[in-house]
């Protein structure tokens, strides 16, 4: 018996990944998170950084919590809120899912929206818009998960603790993705002290963020590493997260996670979200080079119930490119093959560096030919089709002088296909007057192929897609 949802934070089980893990040297346990409250680990954090500004005197009574979050630590706050008689406020990027604000609705947070792709020096960017709110809401409270070093410290307090006692100290090696890095930080800081440094504290990261040293291009898993806005002027890294702490990052494919999340719910029985696919790889990884007396940790962040839509839904992955075809039918994917990567261009950029690029190719402007301008904003909850702001028809380019910034010419990304995809069905469910078909191979445009080709599609099953290949 608990006096209130707030005690049943924490103290989340540890699962043995029996089959996942069959045959590895090393046993894998899962911390299962989702079993919080607020069906993730951010509950931890958001309890813990209420009761320390209660503490502090940053929040009063009958005050409101602030927070820009795309989803988990804002639950996290609407319901400790809720319980403790506070307003919140939730500031999210316009294009988050509506599933996730009809959550923190019904808790009785407010949802602000602010557009997804700014820069984070712009004002209404969601962490500037969220601390501005906060700043004029009478009794406005930031909570700043990133900076705040009570989200670590709940970490350093009760997840920490409870791995060792779980294990008996038996823990050897520990694994979490890098969100504002709260989790790594505060659990890996527990165990090294506890274990006289000896754990070894392995991060688990989308292959293209910064965190494990990617491009910071956008990746598909949402809610952890890091990526880079074109326009942002200085790349700051969350306080909450200490680098120092750990020993290694691991980085993980979209598709490797996303196969990860499949296994663990179809042979372990565990619906989990994205990011615990990340980790539980990167986990496997691990366990693959220990030893027998070793034991591996691994975090996992949160359910899977937030992304039907998403990894668990067929559509939605052949949409992406992240599902193969049937062997004996043919797939956009060959026509992508044989198609080469696209002329692409990142933004921002004028009409004359656009024609170099052109040129580099050894391409002419035949009309039909499109480039792909590139815009590296994403989001981690409005991730679509990553980089990519638009096309250009080139003959369009000829016509714009020469230090003319492409961005005002930019149409709308037409509509894309996946690889796997059968060429037949796509040409049937696509707009007959769409001249050109952005084909997405694991999330990102690995072609663009012209409609009229769709009709002469008698090639064999291509190898792989070739990758996008960015000239400047
Ligand atoms: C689903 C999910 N995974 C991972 C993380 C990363 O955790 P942390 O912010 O503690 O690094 C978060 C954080 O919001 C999350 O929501």
């Amino acid at each position: 018996m608990h006096e209130s949802v707030l005690d049943v934070i924490g103290g989340t089980p540890l699962i043995r990944l029996g089959r996942v893990g069959a045959g590895l040297p090393a046993p894998v346990y899962l911390k299962a998170e989702f079993l919080n409250p607020g069906m993730s680990v951010k509950d931890r954090a958001a309890l813990a950084m209420v009761l320390a500004a209660e503490k502090s005197g940053g929040l009063r009574p009958g005050g409101t919590i602030v927070e820009s979050t795309s989803g988990n630590t804002g639950i996290g706050l609407a319901i400790v809120a809720a319980r403790r008689g506070y307003q919140c406020i939730a500031v999210l990027p316009d294009k988050t899912s509506p599933d996730k604000i009809a959550v923190l609705r019904a808790y009785g947070a407010r949802v602000v929206l602010t557009p997804a792709a700014l820069p984070a020096e712009h004002p209404e960017h969601v962490r500037n818009l969220a601390q501005t709110i906060s700043m004029r809401t009478p009794g406005g409270w930031l909570a700043d998960q990133y900076d705040n070093p009570a989200n670590p410290q709940a970490h350093v307090e009760a997840t920490g603790p409870e791995i060792w006692e779980q294990t008996q100290g038996r823990v050897t090696h520990f694994v979490a993705g890098i969100g504002t890095g709260g989790t790594i930080t505060g659990t890996a800081r527990y165990l090294k002290q506890a274990s006289a440094g000896s754990v070894r504290v392995i991060g688990a990261d989308p292959h293209s963020s910064v965190y494990g040293g990617g491009d910071g291009s956008p990746y598909a898993v949402e809610a952890v590493g890091h990526y880079l806005h074109p326009e942002t002027a200085r790349d700051v890294w969350p306080l909450s997260y200490d680098e120092a702490l750990v020993d290694r990052v691991e980085r993980i494919g979209d598709r490797e996670s996303i196969t990860t999340v499949h296994r663990l719910a179809r042979e372990e029985g565990l619906l989990v979200g994205g990011s615990s696919g990340t980790a539980v790889a990167a986990a496997l990884r691990v366990a693959r080079d220990a030893a027998p007396s070793d034991l591996v940790v691994v975090i996992a962040p949160d359910s899977g119930r937030g992304y039907l839509s998403r990894y668990f839904n067929d559509e939605w992955l052949l949409a992406m490119g992240f599902q193969d075809g049937a062997p004996d039918t043919p797939v956009l994917g060959d026509l992508a093959a044989a198609a080469g990567a696209p002329l692409a261009i990142a933004l921002p950029a004028t009409a004359i560096e656009a024609l170099a690029v052109v040129a580099s190719r050894g391409s002419g402007l035949e009309d039909g030919l499109a480039l792909v301008v590139l815009n590296r904003t994403g989001g981690d909850e409005t991730w679509a089709v990553p980089d990519v702001a638009g096309v250009l028809p080139l003959a369009e380019l000829r016509a714009l002088p020469d230090d003319e910034p492409l961005g005002p010419y930019l149409r709308p990304l037409p509509s894309t296909a996946g690889s796997g995809e059968a060429i037949a069905e796509a040409d049937a469910r696509l707009d007959p007057d769409q001249r050109w078909i952005p084909v997405l191979h694991d999330g990102r445009i690995a072609a663009v192929v012209a409609r009229s080709d769709l009709a002469r599609s008698h090639l064999a099953v291509a190898a792989a897609v070739p990758g996008i290949e960015e000239v400047r």
